[in-house]
């Protein structure tokens, strides 16, 4: 039968009405946006809180714990002793005066002593380019490695530090302490960040994300000078830490350990075994000064199987090479 021709285009008006009035609905249209929104929370609360250590970091240690976590994770930054000039206990010629000043900022949104005002590009600009919105250089130590974020993840990031309850915490010690020479012979030595981060189907270059983001190749390799890492020596362990703070009373050195598959690194370690590692160290055990680590075992702890699985499997990459020595000067 045919259908008049008045009678099929009231359909297609009808049609084209009825998907308008869905796309329109409040409903599941509204429902997406918040999904996509809490997706973003949820991954910026994830890294911040577990891969990119900035929780760890911003926050008071817990000494007691092995691998010092967070007291409460709060970001409300970390008191450091301040030192006149004459007081730098490296003496007051020393080249490294400024790095005895450096202390972790409140960076929850407090308007008096926080970062309240701060927009998520001030935010990303800080952690991966290592300025501050008035310009002021920040220390490479803060963001070497985050430089790696990508776009994507920057964004989730800024998106939930900016959730942050702000908290009242008055810091000494602020100010500008790196030079704008350092900044930019630090910043120039580094690729650009990312735009994406990569597919978690390739595990390995997943895994090496992990690895820059969180720190762990930072750590793990041996340097030739402060942030100049040893060629041809990545995972090899041998870079120098000091726990509980250099120069209070009973201060220990740690040299990080061999990560790559030589029987003096992981190599004895298989998957399962590594994720395990990092479920019973960072079970939040008992610990002393004389006992504690770096190692951020708790807060890495919080890492899904997955990702922890996906570190592994790009470590597995590295050729097996013996732990490397430490420089004396390595902090
Ligand atoms: C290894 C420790 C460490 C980690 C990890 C770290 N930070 Fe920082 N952050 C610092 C230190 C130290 C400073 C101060 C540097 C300076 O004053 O030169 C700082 C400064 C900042 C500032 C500037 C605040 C201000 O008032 O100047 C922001 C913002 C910031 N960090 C955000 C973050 C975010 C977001 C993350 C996680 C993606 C993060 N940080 C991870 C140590 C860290
Ligand atoms: C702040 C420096 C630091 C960071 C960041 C860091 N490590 Fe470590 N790591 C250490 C130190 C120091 C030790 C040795 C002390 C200990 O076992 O607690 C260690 C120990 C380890 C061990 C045990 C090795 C063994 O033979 O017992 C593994 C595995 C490990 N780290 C993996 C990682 C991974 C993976 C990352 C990144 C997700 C990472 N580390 C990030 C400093 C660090």
């Amino acid at each position: 039968m045919r259908i008049p021709v008045t009678s099929r285009i009231r359909r297609l008006a009808c049609a084209t009405i009825n998907f308008t009035l869905l796309l329109w609905l409040p409903g599941p249209a509204g429902a997406d946006a918040d999904a996509g929104q809490n997706a973003t929370l949820e991954r910026g609360r994830y890294l911040a809180e577990t891969v990119t250590l900035c929780a760890h970091c911003h926050s008071a240690p817990n000494d007691a714990i092995d691998g010092r976590p967070p007291l409460v994770a709060n970001y409300a930054g970390i008191d450091c002793p301040v030192w006149g000039k004459d007081e730098n206990p490296r003496g007051k010629d020393s080249q490294d005066f400024v790095t005895s000043k450096l202390c972790e900022p409140n960076i929850t949104p407090d308007p008096a002593t926080g970062i309240a005002g701060w927009s998520k590009a001030d935010i990303i600009r800080a952690f991966r380019d290592g300025l501050r919105p008035d310009g002021a250089p920040l220390h490479p130590n803060m963001w070497l490695n985050l430089r790696a974020v990508s776009d994507e993840d920057a964004d989730a990031i800024a998106t939930y530090i900016k959730t942050l309850p702000p908290v009242v915490h008055e810091q000494p010690g602020r100010g500008r302490v790196l030079s704008d020479r350092i900044h930019k012979a630090s910043l120039a030595t580094l690729p650009p960040s990312p735009a994406k981060t990569p597919d978690r189907s390739d595990e390995a270059a997943y895994g090496k994300y992990l690895t820059d983001i969180g720190r762990c190749r930072y750590c793990h390799t041996p340097n030739d000078a402060p942030g100049r890492e040893r060629k041809g020596k990545a995972f090899t362990g041998g870079a120098r830490y000091w726990v509980g703070g250099r120069y209070l009373p009973g201060a220990r050195v740690v040299d990080t350990p061999n990560l790559t598959t030589h029987p003096e690194g992981i190599g004895a370690l298989s998957r399962a075994d590594f994720i395990t590692l990092f479920r019973l160290r960072g079970s939040g055990r008992a610990a002393t000064l004389a006992t504690n680590t770096v190692m951020p075992w708790v807060t890495f702890a919080g890492m899904t199987d997955q990702d922890l699985g996906a570190i592994w499997a790009y470590l597995q990459t590295f050729p097996p090479q013996p732990t490397s020595r430490p420089l004396d000067y390595e902090f």
